[in-house]
């Protein structure tokens, strides 16, 4: 097995909160066992494009606390094809870059696993998405923040809906994955949540609105993941309107303020943990993996099962929704 010496880090896909701290690990913890390290701007268009500079331990000063991502990210279509691959290779072997480390989430970790079939370098991948819609992992980088982002601005909103005697539904991201709304639905105590991982029975949830209205409870809170199979908060809401003209409705779109801001502690911890734990893995020889944590233990997933598997909804989180939710 060849020692790696000069390693790649590059963040990719949907930036989310921590990214930068995993950057500063990565970067830190090569510089600590002599190795040299570059950075890829842009994610996989940068190794493309050749836009690749060296890190020192001061390019990552005072990141730890920053949202976004120093490296800036992108989704690069050159790179799902063989030829733009190519041209990313040639590149990382004119800095004679050995090994990479990968942040990002199921979509980079495809790109991650297919070059790293074709090519002799080895990859590590971090789970980096607030969708937390990755498996072989409790948490990604991320995820705490925007949960965090998302029940802070839920919670202002229950006061005024309260105020007002309203329902209110409210949007939040994940297009494929219902974890942000699962808990900060939970954690707000919503009185509705919908995800794309289950199917949403429109009839109970009107039967059980009008029950509600039957005995004057008139806010309500009803949290639904962008990509349930409803269409979102617009659409339902114009059903309920129409099934349940008595309630005075109203839609907030939360948006990509859940992807930025400053991490929380959860997320700078963990990313920080990745971080080292993917370079110690390079130079381990536990090559073509995604590190994550489960049961608070650092967790090794090959990549090809990684781009597999999804995160599975614990049914009885379900359950706690429908008895709490009174
Ligand atoms: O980061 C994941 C995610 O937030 C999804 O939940 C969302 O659908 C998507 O990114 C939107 O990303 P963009 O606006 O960058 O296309």
């Amino acid at each position: 097995m060849k020692k790696v010496t000069k390693i790649g880090v590059l963040t990719s896909g949907g930036d989310s909160p921590g990214m930068n701290a995993a950057i500063r690990a990565v970067v830190r913890t090569g510089i600590y066992h002599q190795m040299e390290v570059f950075g890829i701007m842009r994610g996989y268009q940068g190794m493309i494009e050749n836009d690749i500079i060296p890190m020192h331990s001061r390019s990552v000063a005072n990141i730890i606390q920053r949202g976004g991502t120093i490296l800036k990210t992108a989704r690069s279509k050159q790179f799902m094809e063989p030829e733009g691959r190519k041209i990313a290779y040639e590149n990382l072997k004119k800095h004679e870059i050995d090994g990479l480390v990968i942040i990002g989430g199921d979509g980079s970790f495809r790109g991650a696993q297919k070059f790293s079939n074709e090519f002799d370098i080895p990859c590590i991948g971090l789970p980096g998405t607030i969708d937390k819609d990755i498996a072989g992992t409790d948490f990604t980088i991320g995820f705490d923040t925007a949960v965090n982002t998302a029940i802070e601005a839920i919670d202002k909103i229950r006061d005024t809906a309260d105020a007002h005697d309203r329902m209110f539904i409210i949007e939040v991201m994940g297009r494929d994955a219902g974890y942000i709304a699962l808990h900060s639905g939970i954690a707000t105590g919503a009185e509705h949540i919908l995800i794309p991982e289950t199917k949403t029975d429109i009839e109970l949830v009107v039967e059980s609105l009008i029950e509600k209205e039957r005995r004057k409870k008139l806010v309500n809170m009803i949290v639904v993941a962008e990509g349930d199979e409803i269409g979102g908060a617009n659409e339902l809401s114009a059903v309920l309107k129409e099934r349940i003209p008595m309630l005075d409705t109203r839609v907030c779109i939360l948006g990509h303020i859940q992807r930025g801001g400053a991490p929380s502690c959860l997320d700078r911890v963990i990313a920080s943990r990745l971080g080292y734990a993917a370079v110690e893995a390079l130079i381990e020889g536990k090559h073509n993996q995604m590190i994550g944590v489960m049961n608070n233990k650092l967790h090794y997933t090959p990549l090809d099962k990684a781009v597999k598997a999804k995160q599975k909804v614990n049914a009885e989180w379900l359950k706690i929704v429908k008895i709490l939710a009174s």
